[in-house]
């Protein structure tokens, strides 16, 4: 730190990705990326496209995206925000929604709640999940606070159901409700539905995972009207030209495809199902996923030794050192042959832990 940081920052703790080795030597397994390549009309834009076009700015509105994710969604272009991830995403609603008001999260979730709520010094009421790792309606409602979840839950992987969610949000006529729906596309059901019916409801997704466009970083939000001008207030205070041209056209292209979108969540859910099993008949225990990842424990084999036995083995892995998870790894859903890989040296490394 140097003495010119705002004394304001000074605390500030940064949030800490998932290792990200270039080397290209790992099975990575660690951020819940999609292990397929995107749609194939990305590809076959990203090599026909002239790079003349970069000397433009992007568009401020992203007009084109914008009308494919409401296409997709059955909404209309004013209901649809775009953002630079849906970590962006996630920011401006932050910054827009949180002075004065805290914001309610639970104790096992996405790291970045915790990191925003420091970065825009917004109070938070963090509460535990229940002793099954999940998410109880009931300890968010109470009004006067907003709420963000993760549904399904990052790190676990559990779902909270849509009717749970319903309660929430109706808890909280004054309040903002962030959905963050990061992986609902392996599983869950999303709230999406529910826009026309709440005024307070902000749901965020993503392309990093089910669109295989982590890289590119898209993210978007879908509410009323009045919360999408909310995040364009921000947005246009900050960075107008948020999402860049390239990363514009290849997410309008990744979202037309909806038949290969279907084929590699279908191929992520019955490696899922697949890898669960296989884990539970050595021993472990799984949370029940409705994410591109599983949460996983085994008697005897502390969290951070399997995790870096994999990693000597060549597989990453995502360890949380972190009250409640320690004990367990957040294995992201890989294509069948990782899969398998990954299976073969647990074996091993059960064999020669001797558990
Ligand atoms: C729950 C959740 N929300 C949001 C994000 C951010 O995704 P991105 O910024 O890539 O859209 C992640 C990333 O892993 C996540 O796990």
């Amino acid at each position: 730190m140097s003495r010119f940081l705002s004394a304001a920052f000074a605390g500030l703790k940064p949030y800490v990705p998932g290792e990200q080795p270039q080397d290209q030597q790992y099975i990575k397994l660690n951020t819940n990326e999609s292990p397929y390549p995107p749609a194939p009309e990305v590809a076959r834009l990203l090599s026909s496209t002239d790079a003349a076009v970069l000397r433009l700015y992007s568009d401020p509105e992203s007009r084109e995206l914008c009308r494919e994710i409401a296409d997709f969604y059955g909404v209309g272009v004013e209901n649809v925000f775009v953002g630079n991830g849906s970590d962006e995403v996630l920011a401006f609603a932050f910054q827009a929604y949180g002075k004065g008001k805290p914001m309610a999260f639970p104790d096992i979730t996405y790291g970045f709640y915790k990191v925003f709520a420091g970065l825009y010094d917004i109070k938070t009421r963090i509460v535990p999940l229940d002793d099954e790792f999940s998410i109880r309606a009931s300890d968010y409602l109470q009004p006067g606070e907003n709420v963000v979840i993760a549904n399904p839950n990052a790190i676990t992987g559990k779902k909270l159901p849509l009717a749970e969610v319903e309660r929430i949000l109706q808890a909280h006529p004054d309040d903002v409700v962030i959905v963050d729906e990061a992986y609902v596309d392996f599983g869950g059901v999303s709230a999406a539905a529910l826009i026309g019916s709440y005024d307070n409801l902000l749901v965020v997704q993503t392309f990093s995972k089910s669109r295989q466009l982590a890289g590119a970083r898209v993210g978007l939000a879908l509410a009323q009207p009045g919360l999408i001008a909310d995040l364009n207030t921000i947005k246009f205070s900050f960075n107008p030209y948020n999402v860049n041209r390239l990363s514009c056209m290849l997410a309008a292209a990744a979202i037309r495809d909806r038949d290969y979108f279907a084929e590699c969540c279908a191929k992520i859910i019955a490696d899922r199902a697949y890898t669960a099993q296989a884990l539970q008949e050595l021993g472990f225990e799984v949370l029940p996923s409705t994410a591109n990842f599983l949460l996983a424990r085994r008697e005897g084999l502390a969290g951070e030794r399997y995790y870096q036995a994999l990693k000597e083995r060549g597989i990453l892995v995502r360890w949380f050192d972190e009250e409640r998870i320690r004990d367990f790894v957040r294995i992201t859903i890989g294509t069948h042959n990782e899969m398998l890989t990954m299976l073969d040296a647990t074996r091993e490394i059960l064999q020669a832990e001797g558990v």
